[in-house]
């Protein structure tokens, strides 16, 4: 298992910048970053390729153990391989969005993704929803980023090209379906990046960090 002393963990709600940041802090620190929720991602583009039944968790987890997933961290963003294949660019679309969350809940599931990340050699950033408080609670520094829901849907709009009531229905509905894992570690740094550039956040983590001697 990794050293949880070379780990930092951002966590937050969907388009709270978490990756955006994560990518900024380890690329300003010369070390990994890992988005935990491609994993989560995967599970679900194997359910929806195989036409199953996210909401099964016994064939959820079949679809996971008989393949070979490999997550490649990246400051160019991290690849996602299955069986070779690499599905990265796939990961991200309004089907997977809608279905993740269902996938998410399996606590098998869980238990294989939170496997998969605790074999990742450190130093790393990681981002997602439960890093700081299930998968790495003794890390280094702990970070947990938040934005009103109306400017987390406009982000995400920008990126999908997407109408913005839909967005942020399907926001607030897997922020509801994700809540059960989305509480903040109680020694987290909480940052509303509401008003805030990304600029301004990376360098309120980066101050963060050199208080703690990790930057
Ligand atoms: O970037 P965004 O927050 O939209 O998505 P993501 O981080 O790629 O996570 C996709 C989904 O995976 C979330 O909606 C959760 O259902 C699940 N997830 C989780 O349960 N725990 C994590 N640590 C990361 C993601
Ligand atoms: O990973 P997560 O879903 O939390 O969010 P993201 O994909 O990193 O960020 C969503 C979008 O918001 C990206 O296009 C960012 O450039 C933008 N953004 C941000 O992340 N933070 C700000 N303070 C301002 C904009």
């Amino acid at each position: 298992m990794n050293d949880v002393e070379d780990v930092i963990t951002i966590d937050g709600p969907a388009a709270s910048g978490k990756s955006s940041v994560a990518r900024r802090v380890a690329g300003e620190l010369g070390i990994p970053f890992v988005s935990s929720g491609l994993l989560y991602r995967v599970a679900a583009l194997l359910v929806e390729e195989g036409a199953g039944d996210p909401g099964d968790e016994r064939e959820v987890m079949a679809r996971l153990t008989g393949t070979v997933v490999r997550l490649l961290p990246s400051l160019q963003g991290d690849r996602l391989t299955v069986d070779g294949r690499d599905v990265t660019d796939g990961l991200h679309t309004d089907a997977i969005d809608a279905s993740v969350s269902a996938v998410a809940r399996h606590p098998r599931v869980r238990a294989w993704v939170t496997e998969r990340l605790r074999e990742i050699p450190g130093p790393f950033v990681i981002d997602g929803r439960d890093m700081g408080t299930t998968v790495f609670p003794g890390a280094r520094a702990k970070f947990y980023l938040t934005a009103p829901p109306e400017v987390r849907a406009r982000r995400r709009v920008g990126e999908r090209a997407a109408d913005l009531r839909e967005v942020a229905d399907a926001m607030r509905r897997r922020d509801r379906l994700d809540a059960a894992q989305s509480a903040p570690a109680p020694d987290a740094l909480h940052i509303d990046t509401g008003d805030l550039t990304l600029d301004e956040v990376v360098s309120q983590v980066m101050d963060a960090l050199s208080g703690v001697g990790a930057a």
